[in-house]
């Protein structure tokens, strides 16, 4: 499908979990974006379910015309850690959805990611990582000239106020593999980071959840449901009043900027100790001379965030 000029082209590379979902469901509800495709990663499922899940969330929407690519079944040289344990066994747990009936794509993500970026002029195609980020530093490894062709990505990965929700020191995307986000954080293409500094205040509270629900629509019925799902393994840790609402502040960044705000920074990322592994060692004080590498979004308008989200996700069946 030709995209009509002026749409900004974008990828989800993801591991459905719920909020990943979200995401994608909100990518899909925004007539500026232009979804090529998704390319599913292991992460909090098996690669298996997380392209399976992936399938499911586009025809919920009737948009099986998404290409759905699935990627890397292990982090580059770790072995992958999963978070059945906060999405369930499914990795999208909450109300039963059939079975998808959309092919997967026969492509690998990681051939898909590099013919799209080879294909497509300098600058045309922005790169959402919402899970592990294997494939993205596969194709970079595989295929070094697509790095200047990527316009900008904007990741959800990482901590530094708000340290790990995986071991003390790291989130989950960059803990599950440490040396593909290495790979990616010293590309050099232009990086927004997502971390759970602002993840954390994008909570999704009783009225927000509501308020998908209230739309009448078997969409915000969905989203309410895996949001009741999801939230209940971070209200019961961190006795919030609610789930952070993580991947979709990806989308919502590129829809509303001013929503967010954050810093140009350096960030490495630790890949040698045990303790620390998956560490995003963010240089927020600036106390070093290293290279500002990511722009380290720090807060959020949780509101403006929400209502967002609900507009644009009542737009949909
Ligand atoms: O740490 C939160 C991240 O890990 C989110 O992307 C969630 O979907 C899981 O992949
Ligand atoms: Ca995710």
């Amino acid at each position: 499908m030709v995209a009509p000029m002026g749409l900004r082209k974008i990828i989800i590379d993801t591991d459905p979990g719920q909020d990943d979902a979200v995401a994608i469901l909100l990518a899909l509800a925004s007539p500026e974006l232009d979804l090529l495709g998704l390319t599913a990663v292991a992460g909090n499922v098996p690669l298996a379910l997380t392209e399976k899940n992936a399938r499911i969330v586009c025809e919920l929407v009737d948009r099986a015309d998404i290409p759905v690519f699935a990627g890397a079944d292990t982090p580059l040289n770790r072995k992958l850690v999963t978070a059945e344990h906060v999405h369930g066994k499914t990795g999208l747990d909450g109300p039963q959805l059939p079975d998808p009936t959309m092919p997967l794509q026969p492509t690998h993500a990681v051939d898909f990611l590099i013919d799209t970026l080879r294909q497509e002029p300098e600058g045309e195609v922005t790169l959402l990582p919402i899970g592990p980020l294997t494939n993205i530093a596969m194709a970079f490894e595989r295929a070094p000239d697509i790095i200047g062709k990527v316009a900008e990505i904007v990741l959800m990965g990482g901590a530094y106020f708000e340290v790990g929700n995986i071991t003390p020191a790291a989130e989950f995307n960059i803990y599950v593999d440490p040396e593909a986000a290495e790979i990616v954080f010293r590309s050099g293409v232009p990086l927004t980071v997502m971390p759970l500094d602002v993840t954390h205040k994008a909570l999704t509270t009783r009225p927000r959840v509501e308020a998908f629900r209230s739309l009448g629509t078997r969409t915000g019925e969905m989203v309410a449901a895996w949001t009741d799902f999801f939230e209940r393994f971070d209200k019961e840790k961190y006795g919030s009043e609610g789930a952070p609402l993580h991947d979709p502040c990806t989308v919502a960044y590129l829809l509303e900027p001013d929503l967010f705000t954050g810093r140009h920074i350096n960030v490495e990322i630790e890949t040698q100790s045990v303790l620390t592994r998956g560490m995003t060692v963010a240089d927020w004080w600036r106390v070093t001379d290293r290279t500002a590498n990511a722009t380290f979004i720090g807060d959020v308008n949780s509101d403006g965030y929400f209502d967002l989200l609900t507009r644009r996700i009542g737009t949909l069946p």
